[in-house]
């Protein structure tokens, strides 16, 4: 594995070995404080962040390296210069890239220009970082994830995507529920169906909540992804029966309850969930550091 880009590079038992290294990780710290040292990492951002660019950024200084962190203020990626050569120089200085952009598209090009290993922390169709926190997540909770069952709820989106992909590659269930028009990709769909063929996973989607019944994780997202200007009063009635609260715990039978956040409480979940004995929510978040720092740390050595 040179990249991680979609999540599709790893094969199942890398997967297994980078939870098994988040763990450590979280576990042990002092024996990874020098991993990193004399290292640097780049982290690039098209788009917001609160928890994608902390954790990078924590992270790598809990490893013994150093983030240089760049916005949109320090030239748009394409727009004050072409983003190969943005790959180019980036990678003559750093050791690594993590990239948050609005086209998937641009990090294809970031990789094929880069000659570090480069990490997408989100783009239009992926984030496998996320995912990987979240199995991690789950992992804590249930110590076969092939066997467990996970429904997302809400907008078919990137997030969706990853958790689609990571769980075909682990062999669990994982079933979407998102209001008519709002299902996941296609050819993404298509793809994580296959990985899931090979290794006893299932992927599906539905509109009906009855269809979850019986799963043993719930997991949110915004309703509207960032670059979506669509106005929330638009999508608010066909969204608001597909909320993350008591009654669809109660419905579901549902134990545990996982969302990416940023959270937009009453809306995509209520409080009294988010702040409920299910929730696994700020558990997921503080995972995102281990699991990145596992795999920065597998990429960077793999180099
Ligand atoms: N979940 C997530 O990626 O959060 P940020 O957008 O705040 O980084
Ligand atoms: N689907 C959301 C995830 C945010 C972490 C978005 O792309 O805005």
């Amino acid at each position: 594995m040179k990249n991680l880009l979609t999540g599709m590079e790893m094969t199942q038992q890398q997967a297994l070995d980078l939870i098994a290294l988040g763990k450590d990780l979280k576990a042990n710290p002092a024996k990874y404080a020098q991993e990193l040292a004399g290292k640097s990492v780049v982290t690039l951002f098209e788009k917001q962040s609160l928890r994608t660019r902390v954790t990078f950024d924590i992270g790598v200084n809990k490893l013994g390296g150093h983030v240089v962190y760049l916005d949109q203020a320090n030239g748009a990626m394409g727009s004050r210069e072409d983003v190969k050569d943005f790959a180019a120089n980036i990678s003559r200085w750093a050791d690594c890239i993590v990239a948050r952009v609005y086209d998937h598209k641009t990090l294809l090009e970031m990789q094929q220009y880069s000659s570090v290993p480069v990490i997408n922390s989100l783009c239009d169709l992926y984030h496998p970082c996320q995912a990987m926190a979240d199995f991690l997540t789950i992992s804590q909770q249930y110590d076969d994830v092939s066997k467990v069952k996970l429904a997302y709820i809400g907008d078919g989106n990137n997030v969706t995507h990853s958790l689609f992909i990571a769980g075909a590659i682990l062999g669990a269930t994982v079933t979407a529920v998102c209001p008519i028009g709002h299902s996941p990709d296609a050819q993404v769909m298509k793809a994580a169906e296959a990985i899931a063929a090979e290794n006893g996973g299932s992927i599906s989607v539905t509109n009906n909540i009855e269809d979850i019944k019986g799963y043993d994780v719930v997991y949110g997202d915004t309703w509207l992804s960032m670059g979506d200007d669509t106005p929330l009063e638009q999508i608010k009635a066909k969204f608001m029966p597909y909320q993350i609260n008591q009654e669809l715990l109660d419905l579901t039978g549902i134990k545990h309850v996982l969302h990416c956040q940023p959270a937009h409480r009453g809306l995509d979940i209520t409080s009294e969930v988010m702040d409920g004995p299910a929730s696994l929510i700020f558990d997921q978040a503080e995972n995102r550091m281990h699991i990145q720092n596992a795999i920065m740390l597998t990429l960077m050595k793999g180099k």
